[in-house]
């Protein structure tokens, strides 16, 4: 039964990965006309599902697996997102909701009754990449987003209000009104690729997430001076892109000297107006950086920044750091982490706990709700590359595991609600 399921994830999986922005490679930004297409199909296998489905004014496909009986109910949510990285793999994110949608499937073959609704969500902002904040789809759950959020640009200049309208939605909708109300809501789980080499290091088909680190996202402008590259003496320059070199290293002596567990980036630099013959003046470049928990990412980020500016005033250039987006480390619910251990151990699998360094939607929803993860193994490691690879067995084992823990704990008493969530 699990193969069969995890061969039509790998179907729903390959028919996602055809929806790119890009030729011969998977691109799809938040917004972009493939993401509005990835939103339509999903939207289409919530249905089939038994969903009652919408696109919400940010862009989430929402899809409401209501139970008979009476008329509100609490909800659990099952989400992830469908946005990608640029030359994606077809996992990270996808991988999570497609599971969600057949565990839904498979309940409902099994005639499970619950004692609640199931909200399936596919948001399309994880990745944060395209405008200057990240996870917009989940964190319009969780926070009254302010108003101005709609005029953030992209690199094209264009903002969030008319990407928004591009890709079918009204410009300006209530961002601080789509906030989901924690009292209805029994928690989060997602499942996730785990996009490092731990389960399989470990032999491990499924485990189970302790925790998700703290992240802080920056752009870094140098500002020098160009020139001719044939006329001013080195002694003379005040080249940005030497400087934003020496910077680049400056930043992974200071993470290192924080500490092991500390994650620093630089993934993007650009040089403004490049030529070959000409002295760079103006470069941006990006800095990601996490840790497992809030104070040593307060720390690398000091120690960083500090080192960015001494870098600075040894090469007479100024910077602007601007912070993008910050996310503080989530801890996942005991109660809601056991649930998904056993079903887990309940196929006869081991289910180890792992922290996750790489971000999720999972750490914007616990504001709202109780969370937990699930993480599949992947191949060698690799994620945000198109290598990207989960097994089918691996996939279908997963989508067992969900519909079991979902319906444990239709089973166990609703520790919100102080009533018995059977009944
Ligand atoms: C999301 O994939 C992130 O961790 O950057
Ligand atoms: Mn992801
Ligand atoms: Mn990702």
């Amino acid at each position: 039964m699990s193969v069969e399921l995890g061969l039509r994830a790998e179907g729903m999986l390959d028919e996602l990965g055809r929806l790119s922005d890009k030729d011969g490679l998977l691109s799809r930004p938040y917004l972009g006309p493939a993401h509005r297409r990835a939103a339509e199909l999903v939207q289409g296998w919530m249905r089939a599902a038994g969903a009652e489905t919408t696109i919400n004014p940010v862009g989430t496909v929402v899809g409401v697996v209501h139970q008979s009986g009476s008329a509100r109910r609490r909800r659990l949510l099952i989400g992830s997102h469908i946005d990608t990285v640029p030359d994606a793999g077809r996992y990270d994110g996808m991988l999570g909701v497609v599971v969600g949608v057949l565990a839904v499937e498979e309940l409902r073959r099994r005639g499970a009754a619950l004692p609640f609704d199931v909200e399936l969500l596919a948001f399309g902002d994880e990745e944060g990449l395209r405008f200057p904040e990240a996870s917009i789809g989940s964190l319009s759950l969780t926070t009254a987003l302010p108003q101005e959020l709609l005029d953030v640009r992209d690199e094209d200049g264009i903002s969030l209000r008319e990407a928004l309208v591009a890709f079918g939605l009204p410009g300006d909708p209530p961002l601080g009104g789509l906030r989901y109300d924690p009292a209805d809501l029994i928690g989060y789980l997602e499942v996730h690729v785990e996009q490092g080499p731990v389960l399989e290091a470990m032999g491990a088909a499924l485990g189970i997430v302790t925790s998700i680190a703290a992240a802080a996202r920056f752009r870094i402008t140098v500002t020098g001076a160009g020139g001719h590259a044939g006329t001013v003496p080195a002694t003379m320059r005040r080249d940005a892109l030497v400087a934003a070199s020496q910077m680049v290293l400056a930043i992974e002596e200071a993470a290192l000297a924080a500490g092991p567990d500390v994650r620093a980036t630089v993934g993007e630099l650009v040089i403004a107006n490049a030529a070959a013959n000409a002295i760079p003046g103006l470069v941006r470049f990006s800095l990601d950086l996490r840790a497992p928990d809030d104070e040593l990412l307060a720390r690398a980020r000091a120690a960083v920044v500090a080192g960015i500016a001494a870098v600075a005033t040894a090469r007479s250039v100024d910077i602007a750091v601007e912070p993008e987006y910050e996310g503080s480390a989530t801890v996942c619910d005991p109660a809601l982490s056991a649930a998904l251990a056993r079903s887990v151990e309940g196929l006869g699998l081991s289910a180890p706990r792992l922290p996750s360094g790489a971000g999720h939607d999972a750490q914007t929803v616990a504001g709202a709700a109780p969370v937990a993860m699930l993480f599949v193994r992947c191949r060698d490691g690799v994620s945000h590359r198109p290598e990207e690879y989960a097994a089918p067995a691996d996939i279908g084992l997963a989508v067992i595991a969900l519909a079991d823990a979902i319906g444990a704990l239709a089973a166990e008493p609703d520790p919100r609600s102080g009533a018995a969530a059977v009944g």
